[in-house]
């Protein structure tokens, strides 16, 4: 008989976490409204949670053409945002967070949309496993989109204030661009460094969000899903 590694048993694993944080997030959602809904395995988990109280609530708008399929393949209404007009709640994911809730994100491509949809929205709840907290933002590598006429210029500029870009291979956004992962970089003052980068011409949308950062952290723990608020 092949014993049994009673520490494994215990251990829950990152997938569920989402899972938690997901399903924790139909707590926000209000009755007759329409939701703002993000991109990536934690927001998919959503979408799927969403999709049992999908006749409390009058639609969505998603973040990338993958969301919308995947809400549209549960029945559930995807609106464009220029006629849902201004929203209640936005969920999503992120690849990182530190404890002011600025994020990193657009490991999964769609930061334009998501920034747009979280700033069209009033409430912004992160969903993340608790393996997405850290002390400062960089380690993940920083997503810029781009367009693609302006791929040298940009990554140029980015090795000026110490990054390392790479092409992201093989991929283009929804809006028809590029995305250079940039590495080495310890992200200190996160608000200045979203503004100076999103200023370099040929930048459409850096991966910080720290501007419009989330309002709440579910963060999904061995314990429980811990809910952060920042004062
Ligand atoms: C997509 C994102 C995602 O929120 C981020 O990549 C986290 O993904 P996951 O939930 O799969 O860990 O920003 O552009």
């Amino acid at each position: 008989m092949i014993p049994q590694n009673r520490s494994s048993e215990k251990k829950v694993n990152q997938d569920e976490l989402k899972k938690q944080v997901a399903e924790a997030a139909l707590e926000y959602v209000e009755s007759g409204s329409i939701i703002g809904v993000g991109t990536g395995s934690t927001a998919n988990h959503f979408i799927d949670s969403l999709a049992k109280i999908k006749g409390r609530i009058d639609g969505t708008v998603a973040s990338s053409v993958v969301s919308a399929e995947r809400l549209k393949s549960h029945g559930i209404p995807v609106m464009d945002l220029n006629q849902a007009g201004q929203l209640s709640l936005y969920v999503d994911g992120a690849d990182e967070t530190n404890e002011f809730l600025q994020l990193i994100k657009g490991g999964g491509g769609a930061l334009t949309r998501e920034k747009i949809v979280a700033a069209a929205s009033d409430t912004f709840v992160c969903i993340c496993d608790e393996s997405k907290l850290v002390k400062v933002l960089g380690t993940f590598p920083l997503p810029v989109e781009v367009v693609p006429m302006a791929q040298s210029y940009v990554a140029r500029e980015l090795v000026r204030i110490g990054g390392r870009p790479e092409l992201r291979q093989g991929f283009t956004t929804d809006n028809g661009n590029i995305i250079l992962d940039v590495k080495g970089l310890e992200i200190m003052q996160a608000r200045q460094l979203e503004s100076q980068l999103n200023d370099i011409a040929g930048v459409v949308t850096v991966g910080i969000f720290a501007n419009r950062p989330a309002d709440v952290l579910l963060l999904g723990t061995a314990a429980g899903v811990d809910t952060r608020k920042v004062a």
